[in-house]
């Protein structure tokens, strides 16, 4: 049996860009455990049990500060921004101005740049054993984007097993906004292989089909009849390797964003569910946000050793990553990210977790 544990606080307490960075932990009384960073507002492990009772960490990363600063991946558990997802050619006009934002994915802008919100030092607000807040101030400008975005991130983990994710952020200049977590999950445990045998069920009967540099075409596509489809559960693994155009544009498996259901939405239910049968470990995703990015890790590449020293390879994890759907500003037809100035951004986003037998 792999037994499991947070890594410790020490290995997590260091200095970057003259800011000091921690390892934060919350726990509940049904046996989960969260660790965080404010290095990138970022999730670093979390401790489930399993169908045995035994905790599990279901998220791949470090166990050390400088694990992340040497890693290849640059996201594991971050909260992304200012704009997650790829901006076309890293360019976008708001009131006839045209803002640019270095490309850093080919000719994209992907996941706010390559200094964006995950690379940041966020300051810590609040934090109680069941609760974190974390705080960051963009400036008017960083990486390209316009307005000073003062923004915050909670997380709380309730005794129901659920890890909250609550954003709220507020703007001096118009400006566009994104945000999610990128947490990679295994839900056989970290670094125990692909998740081909994992059970998935989105709430989505369409999605987003891509172009040659990964930015939706704009238009909408059914995924019945593609191996998009999985608004009934099916393994992560039944289609992953087919030949299929939209797979393939994705390097290999998914990578794409799901218009979720609006009844869903409006009901509160889950909009995503995946289940591990080894572990028995049951995660579901409940969100305000429109979308849902499905990414099956098709960029991992081994190069990255994780906590327990097992190489993170390709399928080793899948992120369920919920936001505004990606290159909003630029295509009209999706709901829009523009922030303005007096107005409140708020999203939230809800992993539970339970045990299926
Ligand atoms: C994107 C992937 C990208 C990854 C970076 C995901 O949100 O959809 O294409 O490689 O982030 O970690």
């Amino acid at each position: 049996m792999t037994h499991y544990t947070l890594p410790k606080a020490r290995n997590f307490e260091h200095q970057i860009s003259g800011k000091n960075t921690h390892l934060i932990t919350l726990e509940n009384s049904r046996g989960m455990a969260v660790a965080l960073s404010d290095y990138g507002a970022r999730i670093v492990s979390l401790l489930v049990p399993d169908k045995h009772g035994n905790p599990t960490d279901v998220v791949l990363g470090f166990d050390s500060i400088k694990g992340y600063l040497a890693a290849d991946e640059q996201y594991h558990g971050v909260t992304v921004g200012r704009f997650a997802n790829r901006i076309a050619n890293g360019r976008f006009t708001i009131d006839g101005e045209t803002f640019y934002i270095e490309p850093n994915n080919g000719p994209n802008a992907l996941h706010g740049g390559a200094n964006g919100f995950h690379s940041r030092i966020w300051d810590r607000r609040i934090v109680y054993k069941e609760k974190a807040d974390f705080y960051y101030v963009a400036a008017d400008g960083e990486e390209g984007f316009p307005g000073k975005l003062s923004v915050m991130v909670k997380y709380r983990l309730t005794d129901n097993n659920e890890l909250i994710i609550s954003y709220r952020a507020q703007t001096d200049k118009p400006t566009v906004i994104n945000l999610t977590n990128h947490a990679y999950f295994n839900l056989n445990g970290e670094g125990n292989g692909d998740i081909h045998n994992h059970i998935l069920q989105i709430q989505a009967a369409n999605y987003l089909p891509v172009d040659e540099h990964q930015i939706p075409t704009g238009v909408p596509a059914p995924v019945e009849n593609t191996p998009f489809d999985f608004r009934t559960p099916k393994l992560i693994g039944q289609d992953i390797m087919q030949p299929d155009d939209q797979l393939i544009k994705g390097n290999g498996g998914y990578d794409h964003n799901y218009i979720l259901d609006t009844e869903a939405l409006a009901k509160k239910r889950p909009v995503a569910t995946v289940r591990s049968p080894v572990t028995g470990i049951n995660l579901e995703v409940l969100t305000t946000e429109p979308g849902l990015q499905f990414y099956t890790g098709n960029f991992l590449t081994g190069k990255d050793k994780g906590k327990r020293g097992n190489p993170y390879e390709k399928h080793g994890a899948f992120c369920l990553e919920t936001q505004h759907f990606p290159d909003s500003p630029n295509q009209l037809d999706f709901p829009t990210t523009l922030l303005l100035p007096g107005h409140v951004f708020e999203s939230q986003t809800i992993y539970r977790f339970s045990v299926v037998k």
